[in-house]
C-alpha cells in the first residue's frame, strides 16, 4: 500500500488540547498559543469552542479568542459549535469555519451534548445549512468510533451510519475521532474500511487520542488506507471532559517527526511546534507529553 505524499495536519490544542484544564488559562496565553502555531506553518488550527460555558468553563472566552488571534492568510481556524446558539455566536466572532461534533455510542452522545446521536442529527442539520448561506465550511466529527467510555467496543457500522448523515448534510469532511485512545491499527483499519463505503476516503480525516499508546501505529494504518488528513495536539495536551481518564492526543511534534521521517510532506516546521509546546507547557507548569519533545529538549540540554 502507498502512503500519500502530503498530509494536512489539523492542531487541535488550543481547543481539544486546553478545554479540559482546571485552571483557567488566559485568553492572551491561547492567543498567543494559536500565533505561534500558525507561525510554525500549521494549516489549520482549532481555535476554540461555542459550547455551553457552564459545561466546559474553559472555552467561555471564545469570543475573545477569535478577536484576538492574528489570522494568517491560508490557515483555518475552525471553532466546535453544538446548535444554533453556538453557530450564531461563532458566526459573530468572524469564525470562518465551524465543527459540529457528534458521536457513533448513544451514551457518549448523552454525556457529552446531552442528547441521542439522532437529536444531534437533527441538530446538526439547521447549523449546516446556516453555515452553507453565510459562507462557512462545516467539519464533522464522530467521537467514539472504536470504543466508549460508557458502552464499550462500538461497531464500524455505527460509525458509517453517522458519518453518512454528516456528509450528507455537507460537512466537507468528517473526522474520526478514537475519544479515549483504545483502537488498534486492525480495528482502525476495519472501521476506516466501512466507513470509506459511505464516504470519500478523501473526506476522512482521522483523531486519535494516546491514551493506550497506540495513536501513531493508529496513524500510519489510517495513512495505509488512504486518509491524509490528520488530527494531533502540540505537547499532546488535553482531553474530553465527558470521557474520564483520556489523555490528550497524539502530539503534533511526535506526528511531524514522524512524517518528516517518511518523507511525507506537511509545511511544519517541527522546532517551531517545539517552541511552541514548549511556550504552553511553561504555561500550564507541566512536561510535554510528546516523546518528540522531551528527545529534542533532552537534545538541546547536551
Ligand atoms: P443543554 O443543557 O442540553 O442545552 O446542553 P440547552 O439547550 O437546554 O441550554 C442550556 C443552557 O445552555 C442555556 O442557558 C442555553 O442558553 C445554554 P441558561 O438558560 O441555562 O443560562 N447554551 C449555550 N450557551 C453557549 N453556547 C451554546 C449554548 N447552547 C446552549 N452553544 C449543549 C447542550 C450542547 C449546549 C451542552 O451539552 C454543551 O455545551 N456540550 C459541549 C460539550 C463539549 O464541548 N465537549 C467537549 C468537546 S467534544 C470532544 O472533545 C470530542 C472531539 O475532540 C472528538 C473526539 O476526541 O472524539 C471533538
Ligand atoms: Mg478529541
Amino acid at each position: 500500500m502507498t502512503l500519500p505524499k502530503r498530509v494536512r495536519i489539523v492542531e487541535v490544542g488550543p481547543r481539544d488540547g486546553l478545554q479540559n484544564e482546571a485552571g483557567v488559562v488566559p485568553a492572551a496565553v491561547k492567543i498567543e498559543l494559536i500565533n505561534r502555531l500558525a507561525d510554525a506553518g500549521l494549516p489549520a488550527i482549532e481555535a476554540t469552542a461555542f459550547v455551553s460555558p457552564k459545561w466546559v468553563p474553559q472555552m467561555a472566552d471564545n469570543a475573545e479568542v477569535m478577536s484576538g488571534i492574528k489570522k494568517k492568510p491560508g490557515v483555518a481556524y475552525p471553532v466546535l459549535v453544538p446548535n444554533l446558539k453556538g453557530f450564531e455566536s461563532a458566526l459573530a466572532a468572524g469564525a470562518e469555519e465551524i465543527a459540529v461534533f457528534g458521536a457513533a455510542s448513544e451514551a457518549f452522545s448523552r454525556k457529552n451534548i446531552n442528547c441521542s446521536i439522532a437529536e444531534s442529527l437533527a441538530r446538526f442539520a439547521p447549523v449546516a445549512q446556516a453555515a452553507k448561506q453565510h459562507g462557512l465550511r462545516v467539519r464533522g466529527y464522530i467521537s467514539c468510533v472504536v470504543g466508549c467510555p460508557y458502552q464499550g467496543a462500538v461497531e464500524p457500522a455505527a460509525v458509517a451510519e453517522v458519518a453518512a448523515e454528516l456528509y450528507r448534510m455537507g460537512c466537507y469532511e468528517v473526522s474520526l475521532g478514537d475519544t479515549i485512545g483504545v483502537g488498534t491499527p486492525g480495528r482502525i483499519q476495519a472501521m476506516i474500511a466501512a466507513v470509506a463505503k459511505a464516504v470519500p476516503m478523501e473526506k476522512l480525516a482521522v483523531h486519535f487520542h494516546d491514551t493506550w499508546g497506540q495513536a501513531l501505529a493508529n496513524l500510519y494504518a489510517a495513512m495505509e488506507f488512504g486518509v491524509a488528513t490528520m488530527d494531533s495536539s502540540v505537547a499532546g495536551l488535553g482531553g474530553c471532559p465527558y470521557a474520564k481518564g483520556a489523555s490528550g492526543n497524539v502530539a503534533t511534534e511526535d506526528v511531524v517527526y514522524l512524517l518528516n521521517g517518511l518523507g511525507i510532506e506537511t509545511g511544519v516546521d517541527l522546532e517551531r511546534v517545539f517552541e511552541a509546546g514548549r511556550f504552553i507547557c511553561a504555561q500550564l507548569g507541566r512536561e510535554p507529553a510528546s516523546k518528540v519533545a522531551r528527545a529534542m529538549a533532552a537534545k538541546n540540554a547536551c
